[in-house]
């Protein structure tokens, strides 16, 4: 068990949270009424509504849960900012929160999500022609803004949590500037969580900032006495001990990312079953970025009476997304981070400690309503050495999107762009000589006709867009199209550690031997089959709704005896039938390639050749464009085998540097189908 140093006073003051349950619709209605007013901007409202029709660009910065996200739109539609057909768009860095935030506001209006109020995400549009709050991803807003270049349906656009200086917020804040240049009408608001107004302000020429006081309750840190060895075993051992120990109240737990989620919720059923019966009113529930939307808002209902809530969230809990009802928070002082070499030109993910100003804004999360406790799962020396705050993103990731958006955009001078802040020298270059490589840019720089153009029009990485345009001049589309919906998506496959010889033994059943894209491509078509073939009922709406039910449950207990990640085939299914849409509309020929798997091959060799790897007499591999030794990931079907060249999408650093989505190749293809690359190379 972690031992817990106090620091600070000991509250035993608990004030019952607030989360009586309403069937009835009427006192539903009320209640929301009653939170809303008592939001701290509910005060401000007035005054609010004066600077933004005073100011063309305003920041706003206030508490978490002050009510920023889901009051000012409605602030603005009420004061008339949406006469002729304009609306008001706010951006967020993160799905959850645009489709969370939207569906909490379209019911505070008392109206149906997609009407007045909706969202739009990468692959999912609730909007109608009537929308006029509409929260939508920073990188969408982008998107939106290849065809609308002056974003002239809007009447004010509101960045929020700007603080996260996401890579699309950074861009965005650039590109919005100059729209704002060049058609005045439009305002801009910058929203922020952060106390630090003054670098967007100086940003945007000394722009107006105004503060929103928040209600905070005090909230006692806790740090263990010495450094755990394994954080997960830690939060689940604090879960249990406040769980039995403590009163009332919800747990929020800060976790990097789905997998980990997933094995922290299996083991807290695990170790409910071994408590006596009256101890086991502890429910779990998830939030990360690809939970399907319908789930997403099960953080938000109350537990059942008499039960524990347990929220085991990703970093999108720190200020994104705002749960009523948590008390304690457990964070480990991980979170998952992109980080990019440029000298290498390689992204990856890495679990990185948090900086001092997200541990703060974590531990916030227990003292909305009442005092609470945060629990850091290390000692308090370590805090002291964190990093004040995050890096940007611009400055830690691959550059060959945004640019290639830019382009798109005609930006063509990439190192006179004014960002917010500068992304190095050596990162545009490299991400430029990238896009170069993947033939989407002419010499003189300028996006490639079609193929650049192509490409900036997928809502894709640009190594995929690519691999989708090369997929239909090799007549595999179809088989593209699934590896790369299947490549979005988390892990496809699970290991729980206590079953890992019986989940690896079940992964066998689709393990192709050239490879990890053929294995998804199995996995998805296997799940096809369960969920839509339909021959031996005949069609009418009965057979229909039984036929769901069935093949649902069928599918989960498949999902089950197989180890498979349900909820990421759904997604992956999604996608695919939305990317599909985009190739269709540019006019690519989707056909299969049959049995015929080494033209598939070629086509992820032609693809993917940038990151291609030769194995090494010793037995490890080595990365062509990088030089780097690296070694396949235990979880791909080709771990230990024995094939000399493979081409690869992902590397991850642990204490190994390991590749994943490993494709057998042959090496000759390399200099047959990337001739520019591979020439050079020798
Ligand atoms: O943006 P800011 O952090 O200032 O606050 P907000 O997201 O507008 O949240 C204001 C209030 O709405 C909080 O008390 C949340 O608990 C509540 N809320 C909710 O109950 N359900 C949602 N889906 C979103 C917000
Ligand atoms: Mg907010």
């Amino acid at each position: 068990m972690p031992s817990m140093a106090q620091n600070g006073r000991v509250t035993t003051d608990f004030k019952q949270s607030n989360q009586a349950h309403n069937s009835n619709a009427f006192a539903r209605r009320e209640e929301i009424r009653q939170q809303r007013e008592s939001l701290p901007i509910a005060s401000v409202k007035e005054r609010l509504i004066e600077e933004v029709k005073k100011h063309d660009v305003l920041i706003i910065v206030g508490e978490t849960g002050s009510g920023k996200t889901t009051q000012i739109p409605q602030f603005l539609f009420s004061a008339g900012f949406c006469r002729e057909g304009k609306s008001v768009g706010i951006t967020q860095p993160r799905r959850v929160a645009a489709v969370t935030v939207a569906k909490r506001v379209a019911e505070e209006c008392g109206v149906e999500l997609g009407q007045k109020v909706g969202y739009s995400i990468r692959f999912d549009d609730r909007t109608s022609g009537v929308t006029r709050i509409k929260y939508m991803t920073d990188g969408l807003l982008l998107r939106e803004a290849l065809l609308d270049p002056y974003l002239s349906r809007y009447s004010v656009v509101i960045v929020d949590e700007a603080h996260e200086r996401t890579v699309h917020t950074d861009v965005l804040l650039g590109l919005l500037k100059n729209v704002q240049k060049k058609f005045p009408p439009l305002k801009l608001i910058i929203m922020s969580a952060s106390l630090d107004a003054r670098v967007f302000s100086e940003y945007f020429g000394g722009a107006r900032a105004v503060h929103i006081q928040g209600r905070q309750h005090p909230v006692d840190i806790l740090y263990t006495l010495y450094p755990e060895k394994d954080y997960v075993d830690a939060a689940l051992v604090t879960i249990f001990q406040i769980h039995l120990e403590e009163r009332h109240g919800d747990i929020l737990v800060f976790l990097t990312g789905q997998e980990e989620i997933e094995a922290v919720e299996r083991l807290v059923q695990e170790r409910l079953r071994q408590l006596p019966e009256s101890n086991r009113k502890l429910v779990t529930v998830p939030i990360f970025s690809s939970l399907p939307s319908e789930q997403q808002m099960r953080v938000f209902m109350p537990a059942p009476d008499g039960h524990r809530k347990v929220v085991l969230a990703t970093n999108i809990a720190e200020t994104s997304v705002t749960i009523p009802g948590i008390k304690f928070v457990i964070d480990p002082g991980f979170v998952k981070a992109r980080s990019y070499d440029p000298a290498k030109g390689m992204e990856s993910l890495i679990i990185i400690p948090t900086s001092k100003a997200q541990a703060l804004q974590r531990s916030g999360r227990a003292g909305r309503e009442g005092p609470g406790k945060c629990f850091r799962l290390y000692p308090e020396s370590e805090f002291e050495k964190l990093e004040d705050s995050t890096k940007p993103e611009i400055k830690r990731c691959n550059l060959a999107n945004v640019i290639l958006q830019l382009k798109a955009l005609g930006v063509d001078d990439i190192f006179g762009f004014d960002f917010i802040e500068k992304p190095s020298r050596a990162a545009i270059v490299k991400s430029l000589e990238h896009l170069f490589l993947l033939g989407a840019l002419t010499d003189d720089c300028k996006l490639s006709d079609p193929v650049g153009h192509q490409m900036a029009r997928l809502p894709l990485d640009p190594i995929y867009s690519k691999a989708l345009i090369l997929a239909s001049q090799f007549n595999c589309l179809e088989e593209m199209l699934i590896t790369v919906a299947m490549l979005s998506v988390d892990s496809v496959f699970y290991a729980p550690r206590e079953k890992l010889d019986e989940s690896r033994t079940a992964a066998k059943c689709f393990a192709s031997p050239d490879g990890d894209h053929i294995t998804l491509i199995n996995v998805y078509r296997a799940a096809e089959d369960l969920l839509e073939k339909r021959k031996w009922v005949p069609h009418t709406e009965r057979n229909e709704k039984i036929f769901k039910a069935k093949s649902e449950k069928i599918f989960k207990r498949w999902c089950k005896e197989n180890f498979i990640n349900g909820r990421s085939v759904r997604h992956a299914r999604d996608i695919h039938s939305q990317i599909r849409g985009h190739v269709e509309q540019m006019g690519l020929r989707i056909t299969s390639c049959g049995d015929d798997m080494l033209q598939f091959r070629r086509c992820l060799a032609a693809s993917f050749f940038i990151n291609a790897a030769l194995k090494q007499p010793e037995g490890n591999y080595r990365a062509f464009g990088t030089g780097q030794v690296v070694q396949i990931h235990p979880s791909s079907v080709l771990f230990q085998s024995k094939v000399e060249c493979v081409v690869f999408n992902e590397m991850v650093q642990t204490t190994n540097k390991y590749i994943r989505n490993v494709t057998r190749i042959e090496y000759m293809w390399l200099t047959e189908l990337a001739p520019h690359y591979y020439t050079m190379q020798s």
